[in-house]
């Protein structure tokens, strides 16, 4: 009997041991955004949890919040920072508080096309600026798509004197805000949420967007004109905090890093069909007009808007600047 009371010890806590590795709870990844789930990002991201739950169904579970029902993205990366959401795709404009340098993909009429977007992203360069943020907590998982933006409006806008004294909504970037005064246009740094009941109330006469985004948000439906200007660029950056990426098991971080890269793989060949199809419903609908522009109307545009570069190339790294500008080739 003496001898028995050891081995029982050592079977119960066995048995402990393999009942707390089974019932071990799952690892919890919050995934904010702000759009609609019909949009790129918002496809991505589905495409993201259901690889998750074939892959790692029993160790970790993807909650999905879109349409900003969790965090905007003025807050999303700070409650990162805080550990109350694990993954987030905030646009490109939005990393201004956290760095510098990503500022570079606002520069207006940089990109010729979103095949000049994707090489400056592959390049050594692009992808340097992944680890742009880790100073301040925060490591970019990658890149994700949505597209070229268009001017939306309540007046048709053909050249640059046509925004004059109105008034836009931009995301929180300095090179956007320098980007409408370069027009002599009054520009709002507000959250995405709140754009729809803006244009509606005509609190504010235009925001530049995709069509993804114009549609999704049915900016369409409050904007009459919507001008097909191409000028910027609208994009992700997928991102993590570094305490939660860094503190996940090796093999479940491994298998975590492959499912997003097949999403955003998935989501990148997604979005030009997502946001032509959008064009065209808006088309559809009748209810915005696209305004095109012929050469030398568009040539205004870039001649008003293109100075705006030479505010911001120190701080952003002419490099960085020149990297971009060479991927048009
Ligand atoms: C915006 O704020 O206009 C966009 O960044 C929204 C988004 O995430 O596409």
């Amino acid at each position: 009997m003496r001898l028995l009371k050891p081995a029982l010890t050592a079977l119960s806590a066995a048995i402990l041991f393999a009942s707390t590795t089974v019932m071990a709870d799952p690892i919890t990844i919050k995934f904010s955004h702000v759009v609609a789930e019909n949009t790129p990002k918002g496809q991505m991201a589905k495409k993201f949890q259901q690889l998750v739950e074939e892959r790692l169904g029993d160790k970790v579970d993807v909650e999905l919040y879109p349409s900003s029902q969790l965090y905007g993205d003025d807050k999303v990366l700070e409650a990162m920072l805080l550990g109350d959401v694990q993954l987030a795709a905030p646009s490109l404009s939005k990393f201004q508080k956290y760095t510098d340098q990503l500022q570079v993909f606002d520069l207006p009429f940089l990109f010729k096309d979103m095949a000049a977007v994707e090489s400056f992203q592959a390049s050594e360069t692009g992808q340097s600026l992944l680890t742009s943020l880790e100073s301040k907590g925060l490591v970019g998982l990658g890149y994700l798509h949505n597209g070229m933006k268009q001017l939306s409006a309540s007046s048709p806008l053909k050249v640059p004197e046509d925004a004059n004294g109105k008034k836009f909504r931009i995301m929180t970037s300095d090179v956007l805000e320098a980007q409408f005064e370069a027009i002599d246009a009054i520009s709002l740094k507000k959250p995405f949420s709140e754009v729809f009941i803006l244009l509606q109330t005509r609190a504010i006469d235009g925001q530049e967007n995709t069509y993804s985004n114009i549609y999704s948000q049915k900016f369409f439906e409050v904007q009459p004109y919507i001008t097909e200007s191409n000028h910027g660029v609208l994009d992700y950056m997928v991102v993590s905090s570094a305490r939660f990426w860094d503190g996940l098991p090796d093999d479940v971080r491994g298998e975590v890093k492959s499912a997003l890269d097949e999403a955003i793989i998935y989501g990148n060949e997604l979005s030009e069909a997502k946001n032509e199809e959008a064009k065209q419903a808006i088309i559809d609908s009748g209810q915005s007009e696209i305004v095109t522009l012929d050469d030398t109307q568009r040539q205004q545009w870039v001649d008003a808007m293109k100075p705006v570069w030479g505010e911001f190339a120190e701080d952003i790294g002419q490099d960085i600047v020149d990297a971009a500008e060479a991927a048009n080739q």
